[in-house]
């Protein structure tokens, strides 16, 4: 049977690109499910803390993402939603596969050399949990036996090193005791930035108006696509390469407007083409805001309920630590700590 496990970070209220490129997948996933299939999503609020976080917005981040898991259309019945740091197993997992994993290949991550990249002459400032986050996230996957892992272009790395790490694990210990996950990429896998299209949407960007939360208001989403940074070359044409604000517009209809969804952005280019670009981005803003509307409306009567909140999360901490619990003993087993 298939088990399915993500995360997000609760560094924020989650994006258009979470959105569109992770959340509404696993969502897809939960409703589409075989009835032997397991679910696990978890926030991951260990990783969160692997830049500075003040405690008190950490602890309002992990319970509005929280509500917003359920906003989206999660059930806590059928999904076990949970805080990564109230299952121990997690860490756990983490600190034995430490002991496999290559410094070396570590330090080959984008992530870790986009991040550090102005801190290269100054080790005191880098910090060993940024630099070992992929251990702890194929630990996120592993300690689950997770088979798929539903996720945006961004973390495609970071799976290919839990693969790695997993058929590593499994040669040295001569048998197979660990899943290698396959990774379930978004067909949204990239939502880019609204100010700067050559980068990806994203939760840290100085400009709050580069992307659009789940919680925006349709003002608020109007004046955002509005602003959106396109080019000034004529017509309208689908091209990511050469004109990545306008494709990125183009592919925002395409992956929430009901009618634009069947065709594909060629397609779409062409019956807008001869439009004025405003009554194009209000044509988005009005499909965007369309489908946020439900998510927003759930999630402000959801963050407001502590006790709905808190029974989930603590249901889902119960499962979860139900599920990693059975591998744990297995890999321990395996490595002679039992
Ligand atoms: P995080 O919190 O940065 O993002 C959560 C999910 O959103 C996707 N995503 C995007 N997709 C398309 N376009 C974008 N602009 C965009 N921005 C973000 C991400 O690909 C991700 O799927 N390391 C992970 C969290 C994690 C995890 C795990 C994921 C920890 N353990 C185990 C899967 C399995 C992260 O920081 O995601």
């Amino acid at each position: 049977p298939k088990v399915i496990f993500s995360g997000i970070q609760p560094t924020g209220i989650p994006h258009l690109g979470n959105y569109l490129g992770a959340l509404k997948q696993w969502v897809k996933l939960q409703n589409e499910a075989a009835p032997d299939t397991t679910l696990i999503y978890s926030l991951v609020d260990l990783h969160a803390i692997t830049i500075q976080q003040d405690p008190d917005q950490l602890r309002k981040w992990r319970k509005e993402s929280f509500a917003m898991l359920l906003a989206i259309g999660l059930d806590p019945e059928r999904s076990t939603i949970f805080h990564q740091s109230h299952v121990p197993a997690h860490c756990e997992l983490m600190w034995i596969l430490s002991c496999q994993a290559s410094t070396g290949y570590l330090a080959r991550m984008t992530q870790w050399k986009e991040k550090t990249a102005g801190e290269k002459d100054n080790s005191a400032k880098l910090k060993l949990g940024l630099f070992s986050y992929p251990v702890l996230q194929a630990a996120d996957i592993l300690v689950h036996g997770a088979t798929h892992v539903p996720v945006g272009h961004d973390q495609a790395q970071h799976l290919e090193f839990s693969r790695q790490i997993a058929n590593g694990f499994n040669t040295v210990i001569g048998r197979n005791v660990l899943v290698a996950p396959e990774t379930l990429i978004s067909p949204a896998k990239r939502v880019m930035s609204l100010k700067d299209p050559s980068a990806k949407m994203s939760k840290s960007h100085k400009d709050a108006k580069s992307r659009i939360l789940l919680t925006d208001t349709e003002e608020e989403i109007g004046e955002k696509i509005k602003k959106a940074m396109t080019d000034s070359l004529d017509g309208i044409t689908y091209d990511p390469e050469r004109r990545p604000g306008l494709s990125n517009l183009i592919d925002l209809l395409h992956y929430t407007d009901e009618d634009a969804s069947k065709i594909d952005q060629v397609t779409i280019a062409k019956e807008l083409s001869g439009m004025p670009l405003r009554i194009i981005k209000e044509k988005v803003a009005t499909a965007v805001e369309s489908a946020i509307r439900p998510i927003r409306e759930r999630y402000q009567a959801l963050v407001e309920n502590d006790a709905l909140l808190n029974d989930a999360a603590a249901r889902g901490c119960e499962k979860a630590t139900e599920s990693a619990a059975k591998t744990l003993v297995k890999i321990k087993n395996a490595v002679g700590l039992s």
